[in-house]
């Protein structure tokens, strides 16, 4: 709750109030607790105060039930009870300014990136190549930098591939070996990516990280809640999102010392998955990025079941911590329960390692950092309600919040621009250049199928609707789909799946039709009956 000027956080039985001062909210945090211990409910009463104060927010709904931020909370018995045992008597059960973002584009506002902005790097950990494939990879990039070849979604990068695996002799004497086997690997890992819809996330209108560091006119911060119910279930694609946006943060954002309150507030949940399984040199790349972060405003939040989920030289910049209860039945869980302890101030009132195994759901110690930047002693508490609706949102009105957002148009119109897929066509072809160009240009004038392809009843104009059993993804527009092989060009389009009568729709029949037609079957059937009687009687 955002209260004189600082975010109250919690209050210990005997009283004392747990604030999180706005001015060190750029030194990172962590919430930490065994599953349902309260960690959502923290991120939320975190995220709503932020956004009160004038802060916009990012957060990533692995389980689809932060999306409720966009009601008010229930003030029912067992919350009012909470308020008056925590004797905090100004709450007001509100919702907050929230907008709905979905990799998929079937939950929020679409968002995507271009290869080119992900990077050889974090394309190599999203295809989980070897080291040896991450270093073709790399010299992919470069040929098509030096040869002027944008790279913009999955085609382009298809397309580049094939096109450097045909001519790999060639390049090899300029760049170094690339050999046949690892292009094909590259291409098997692509495929598989592709499958799994990864594919979506590339193209354009790329996301414009400035859009989500937005506020109301009445100065809330906005609130961008990502989908990821279904992200999270590609758990590598997942990693590679929030780790492409910490990235862009970093790059794109001025530098700007300390601020009295941070620029945005970024929320990882799940944030193991950033790590498991990451090479030495990401994990060395996410923790110089969170180091340097803090000077550009922006406050970095990790949600994590244990604290040794995170790398320590990640989780040593986290100067303000959250830990709900841990329960420890096994050696290794009784490790991580010392360790987790020992990370913070001692407090001289109890056993800090006692207190986190017998916490109960929605308590916590707390640790934030004071004035000076220093760890304040351990506290034991009580987390205050979440002012929002706990649970999920409503279907409704997430839609609505969404499809009346001034960006869903902007970021729902694909542009498939003129990039290496089209130009590799067009070299092999180069009568098909102009008509490139010009199917571009319908392109960007015709609406893109995925403008149509939403799964809700609920849309204010009437829209085609697929049938629920083919309807897995949103589908691609025509220029989405994958190159022919040999790289044809964008022009020349494959040739359309003839059309049977089966498939056309046959015209009804007369009457007079429908009787000539059981007439002539009539006389076939006797026809066939006595050239068998003849056959058998021979
Ligand atoms: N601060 C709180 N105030 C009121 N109720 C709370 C609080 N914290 C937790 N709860 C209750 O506990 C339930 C579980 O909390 P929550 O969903 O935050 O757990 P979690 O740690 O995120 O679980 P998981 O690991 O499964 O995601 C909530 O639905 C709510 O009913
Ligand atoms: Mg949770």
């Amino acid at each position: 709750m955002f209260t004189e000027d600082k975010i109250l956080v919690g209050v210990t039985a005997e009283g004392k109030r747990l604030f999180l001062n706005p001015r060190m909210a750029n030194r990172h945090g962590l919430i930490a607790g065994a599953t349902g211990t309260g960690k959502t409910v923290t991120l939320k009463v975190l995220a709503e105060s932020f956004s009160d104060m004038g802060v916009p927010v990012f957060l990533a709904d692995v389980k689809g039930d932060v999306s409720g931020m966009c009601q008010p909370g229930d003030a029912t018995e067992k919350m009012t009870q909470r308020l008056t045992q925590l004797g905090v008597s100004n709450f007001s059960f509100h919702a907050c300014p929230v907008r709905f973002w979905d990799v998929y584009a079937k939950h929020g506002i679409p968002v995507r990136t271009t290869i080119s902005e992900m990077g050889p790097m974090l394309l190599s950990r999203l295809l989980e190549l070897t080291q040896v494939q991450e270093g073709v990879l790399n010299l992919v990039f470069k040929i098509a930098d030096d040869e002027g070849k944008y790279l913009i979604d999955w085609k382009d990068l298809r397309s580049m591939l094939i096109y450097i695996g045909n001519r790999n002799q060639e390049y090899t004497l300029k760049y170094g070996n690339i050999t046949k086997q690892s292009v094909g690997a590259i291409q098997r890992a692509l495929l598989q990516v592709e499958t799994a819809g990864g594919e979506m996330f590339f193209g354009e209108p790329d996301l414009q990280l400035e859009d989500w560091i937005q506020c109301t006119s009445d100065g809330r911060g906005y609130v961008n809640i990502l989908h990821a119910v279904e992200l999270y279930r590609k758990p590598v694609l997942y990693a590679t999102f929030l780790l492409w946006m910490l990235g862009e943060l970093f790059e794109r954002l001025p530098e700007t010392g300390d601020l009295d309150k941070p620029k945005m507030v970024f929320f990882f949940d799940e944030a193991h998955l950033l790590f498991t399984d990451a090479p030495k040199v990401l994990v060395q790349k996410v923790e110089q990025v969170v180091r340097l972060i803090r000077s550009k405003g922006v406050g970095v939040f990790f949600i994590s079941q244990k604290p040794s989920d995170i790398p320590d030289s990640v989780l040593a910049q986290l100067g303000n911590r959250i830990q709900h209860a841990l329960r420890a039945y096994t050696p290794a869980e009784q490790k991580s329960l010392k360790s987790a302890a020992s990370s913070f101030r001692k407090n001289p009132a109890f056993d800090t390692e006692t207190a986190i195994s017998e916490l109960g759901t929605g308590e916590a110690v707390v640790s934030f950092l004071d004035e000076k930047g220093r760890p304040e002693i351990v506290e034991m508490a009580k987390i205050l309600p979440p002012a929002t609706y706990l649970g999920e949102a409503d279907e409704k009105l997430r839609m609505e919040l969404t499809r009346n957002n001034p960006f869903f148009r902007r970021y729902s119109q694909t542009v498939d621009r003129y990039s290496a897929y089209e130009m590799i066509g067009s070299e092999s072809d180069p009568a098909a250049e102009e008509e490139a160009r010009h199917q571009e240009e319908m392109r960007r004038v015709k609406p893109s199928q995925q403008d149509y392809d939403y799964d809700y009843d609920y849309a204010p104009t009437p829209r085609p609707r697929i049938p629920s059993g083919q309807r897995q993804m949103p589908q691609m527009p025509r220029s989405k789909q994958p190159p022919a092989p040999k790289s044809a060009p964008t022009s020349k389009k494959a040739p359309e799946p003839k059309e049977t009568p089966a498939k056309r729709g046959r015209p009804k029949k007369t009457t007079s039709e429908k009787v000539t037609d059981s007439v002539i079957r009539t006389l076939g059937k006797c026809l066939e009956r006595t050239l068998l009687g003849i056959l058998k009687k021979k």
